[in-house]
């Protein structure tokens, strides 16, 4: 099934639940994807590349969250104000070269929602041991959580690997982190383990020995398997992966 017609799918589930109108997706692929909907009685809702000009975007989502959803969500250095911008700038070049699969979920055109599969358009580290693995973060403007977007979220990126021919879905959340657990549950994925993870920082960027992370936290690994042919070798490799991070 091509992307588009599984986003329609997913936004039509959504609609069963709440009550979503006039679905329109205007999607080519993973790096030209719109796909909008109303939620009647509170707007009209988008789910967009990060493109071009975001950084007030980021920082626009950024106010949206609170402590603990920063420290819950933690890709960006939150608390360290001179190095944000550049980080910002860093997530908007890696989706504009198709290195990541970065989205913002808009309502009435401000980010409620930020959504990205790390090194969507294929991760080194996973093909050095076989597999097509990119790593996904979502998180939701605290004053909209609650509402289905972080499920559907989660849902749009796992199509979004599957159409790019991923064998499988990583992510990690921390320990505490109940509504992120029964988010990923829910949407089928499945506990791997616990893998010390960098904050603050690009995972990926650090497993690849790009960037260097001052902290670290014991998270909860998951997985959701699109290519079953490759169970063994992506269970293996994530394995590899909580062995590397205890060295690191
Ligand atoms: C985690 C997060 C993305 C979930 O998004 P959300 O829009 O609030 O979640 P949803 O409304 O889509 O709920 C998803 C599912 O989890 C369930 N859920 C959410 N919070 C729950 C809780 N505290 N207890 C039990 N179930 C919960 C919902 O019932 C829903 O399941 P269902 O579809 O079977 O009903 C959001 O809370 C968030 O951004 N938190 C802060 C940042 C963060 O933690 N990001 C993830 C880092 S790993």
């Amino acid at each position: 099934m091509s992307l588009a017609l599984e986003l329609h799918d997913l936004l039509k589930t959504y609609l069963r639940r709440h009550g979503v109108a006039a679905i329109t997706v205007d999607t080519a692929d993973a790096w030209r994807l719109d796909a909008a909907f109303t939620l009647p009685g509170i707007g009209r809702c988008r789910a967009r590349n990060v493109r071009k000009g975001d950084v007030p975007a980021f920082h626009a989502f950024g106010a949206g969250l609170s402590e603990r959803s920063k420290d819950l969500f933690s890709p960006y250095p939150w608390n360290e104000p001179e190095k944000l911008k550049g980080a910002f700038q860093a997530a908007i070049d890696a989706s504009v070269n198709r290195v990541d699969a970065a989205y913002f979920l808009e309502m009435e055109g401000e980010p409620v929602g930020h959504f990205f599969l790390w090194k969507a358009g294929g991760n080194p580290h996973a093909r050095a041991h076989g597999v097509e693995v990119p790593e996904l973060g979502v998180a939701v403007a605290d004053a909209w959580q609650g509402r289905g977007f972080g499920g559907l979220m989660v849902r749009i990126l796992t199509a979004v690997a599957r159409s790019l021919g991923a064998d499988a879905v990583e992510l990690t959340t921390a320990l505490d982190n109940e509504p992120g657990w029964q988010t990923y549950l829910r949407a089928g994925y499945e506990y791997t383990g616990i893998i010390r993870n960098p904050q603050f920082v690009d995972v990926t960027a650090v497993a690849a020995g790009a960037a260097t992370a001052a902290v670290w936290r014991d998270e909860r690994q998951m997985i959701l398997l699109l290519n079953e042919t490759k169970r063994d070798a992506v269970l293996h490799y994530l394995a590899v992966k909580r062995e590397e991070a205890l060295k690191m």
